[in-house]
Order: structure tokens, then sequence, then C-alpha cells
């Protein structure tokens, strides 16, 4: 089986964005993250793409007449470096038509929650509030709807403490896992 060509879509911080790098770099997953593309140039997850060695495409969404001008030029970039998957990793945007289009059933999404409960920004946080005790984490494909698309995996466990911080390292742990054993899973079954 050829070795799988992934592209991740980060905003913030990438600990996800480095879990798949270290997970295809120590051979984890049959894949290698080839490009890393960021809408905020000065977001952490650019280090640890250059501390890794990865490709970055940083751009500033305002610079652009539209979302589908920058949406072009990436899918130009995606195609260039013929990846097979894009992993959005708190990529913070919704995707126009222009991607959804040309990677279409090749986009996914990590989102810390059960969805549909708890979509959109501040996931955890909202969930918390809300007082749930079964806290966890869903993989999807991506569409047009915020978080919305076929759930490929989730996972779930009950916390019931008042520690938000560890709640958090909670879920992010949990993450990094079924990130990983989900594009395992997609790359292990062909669908991708
Ligand atoms: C992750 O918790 C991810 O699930 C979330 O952003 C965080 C990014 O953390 N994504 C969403 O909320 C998407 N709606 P990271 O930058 O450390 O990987």
């Amino acid at each position: 089986m050829a070795t799988k060509r992934l592209a991740v879509f980060a905003s913030g911080n990438g600990s996800n964005f480095e879990a798949v790098v270290r997970a295809c770099q120590g051979g984890r997953i049959r894949g290698e993250v080839v490009l890393l593309v960021c809408d905020k140039p000065q977001a952490y997850v650019l280090r640890r793409a250059k501390e890794y060695g990865i490709e970055a495409f940083a751009f500033n969404p305002k610079d652009y007449a539209s979302k589908g001008e920058y949406e072009r030029e990436i899918v130009a970039l995606l195609d260039l470096h013929k990846v097979d998957l894009v992993c959005l990793a708190g990529y913070m945007r919704l995707l126009s038509s222009v991607m959804l289009t040309s990677y279409e059933g090749r986009i996914i999404n990590i989102h810390p929650s059960l969805l549909p409960a708890f979509k959109g920004a501040r996931a955890i946080e909202q969930a918390f509030e809300y007082g749930v005790k079964i806290y966890g984490v869903t993989i999807h494909f991506v569409e047009e709807a915020v978080d919305g698309g076929e759930i490929i995996s989730q996972q779930a466990f009950p916390y019931e403490g008042s520690d938000f911080d560890e709640l958090e390292r909670m879920i992010h742990a949990l993450e990094h896992e079924l990130y990983i054993n989900t594009i395992n899973k997609l790359i292990a079954e062909s669908r991708i």
C-alpha cells in the first residue's frame, strides 16, 4: 500500500497537528504530512511545523478579495503536493464549495464534543458550562454545515470533576489518539 500524503489545516496551537506529524514520522500512520495550511500567520502551529521540517502555507484571509480566491490558491497547492487527505485540526474557518468540491470525501475534521452536541467554537467550555457528565471527541467528514457531515468515529468518557484544565487535557489527549487511529482506519479501509 502506498504511503498517503496528508495536509493538515490549523489556526492555533497545533497539538493535533504535532500528534499526527509524530505518528507519521514514527511509523504509527502509514502516511506523511506534506503540508500545513494556516490562516493565522502568528499561530504557534507554524513554529511546530518549522521544528518538524514540514512545509507551511500561512496566509491572512484579509489579503484576499474572497474566500474563493484564497481557497483556489490552497487547492492548487494541495494538487501540487498530490494530497490524498486533508485533516482539519482546529482550523476555525468554514470551507467554501471551492475546497469542498475539489476534495470531496477527502476532508475530515476533529471536534472536541460528541456531535451533534456543542457545535462551533469553545465546545469544551460549552459542554462544561452545561454540566454534562459524559464528554467526548468526534471525527467526521466535512460538509458545508458547521461541524456537520458523516461521523467516522466518536469516543466518550465520563468526567464529573470540576477542574476545567484537567478536563481539557483529557480531551486533547483523547483527540490525539483518536485522530491517529481514525486516519489509520481510513487508510486500512481504502477510504482515501
Ligand atoms: C481542538 O480541540 C480541536 O478539536 C478544535 O480546536 C482545537 C485545536 O487544538 N476544533 C474545533 O473546535 C473545530 N470546531 P490544537 O490546535 O491544539 O490542535
